[in-house]
């Protein structure tokens, strides 16, 4: 019997990325609760993700989207990512915590800044402490290539929990998008450096959304 899938939260489930995973995740089965500062505003979210999806998406407060995810995606801007997983601490204990995080820090955004901690994935998992796992993923995935299944690229995914990050990587997958292992959680340092370089790219060459694809054959990943 295939396993049961978990309910996912999308913490700043309102915003670009956020409904965008939400809505892909709904698409294909999962139970998708959309979190917001305001639980009226996340409500309209998901009802309209429920019905451009046909899927099971609901819409609460950010803490009490947390306290429902079985696994907890935080998608919110890096000037909030303390204040927001402080706020959802309490409910993400024993859980995997996926954070999207990129260190932008606004108006130098094609320029590599990162935090105090090199990680803001890092300084997640300090904020966090031991009891939460956190994964961290699509930094280099635009948003809006995702919201309308257009992002042909692979996604990084960060941890030092393998088990943790493969459960992550069969996420991506749900997505219809190849994820692959990138390593420890310091090692989200270069993804999150890497959306600067894109967002130079996306600038100069005047495209759309660039994004990153490991090339060479790959085969199934040994322990590491
Ligand atoms: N956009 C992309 O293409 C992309 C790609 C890769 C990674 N990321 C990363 O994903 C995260 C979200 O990016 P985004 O572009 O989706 O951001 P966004 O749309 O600007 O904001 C996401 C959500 O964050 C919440 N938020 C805004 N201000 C807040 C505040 N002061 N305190 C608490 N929550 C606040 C809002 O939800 P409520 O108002 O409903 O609470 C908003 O809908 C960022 O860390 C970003 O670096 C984004």
């Amino acid at each position: 019997m295939a396993d049961k899938l978990p309910v996912i939260a999308v913490i700043g489930g309102t915003g670009k990325l956020g409904a965008a995973l939400a809505r892909g995740w709904a698409k294909a089965g999962y139970s998708v609760v959309v979190g917001s500062r305001d639980a009226g505003r996340a409500a309209d979210t998901a009802s309209t993700l429920a019905a451009q999806t046909d899927g099971t998406v609901t819409g609460v407060d950010n803490l009490a989207a947390a306290v429902a995810g079985e696994i907890v995606v935080v998608t919110v801007p890096f000037a909030h990512q303390r204040r927001i997983l402080e706020e959802i601490r309490p409910a993400v204990k024993g859980k995997i915590v996926v954070d999207t995080t990129v260190p932008l820090m606004p108006p130098k955004v094609a320029r590599v800044q990162l935090p105090p901690e090199d990680s803001a994935a890092v300084a997640g998992q300090a904020i966090l402490g031991e009891d939460a796992t956190v994964v961290s993923a699509f930094h280099n995935v635009a948003a809006h290539k995702l919201a309308t299944d257009s992002a042909a690229c692979d996604v990084l995914v960060f941890g030092d929990s393998k088990a943790a990050r493969a459960r992550i990587v069969r996420l991506v997958e749900a997505l219809g998008l190849r994820g692959l292992h990138g390593g420890a959680l310091a090692n989200s340092t270069a993804a999150e450096a890497l959306t600067s370089v894109l967002v130079f790219i996306n600038r100069i060459y005047e495209a759309d959304g660039a994004g990153l694809r490991i090339t060479g054959e790959l085969t199934q990943p040994k322990d590491s």
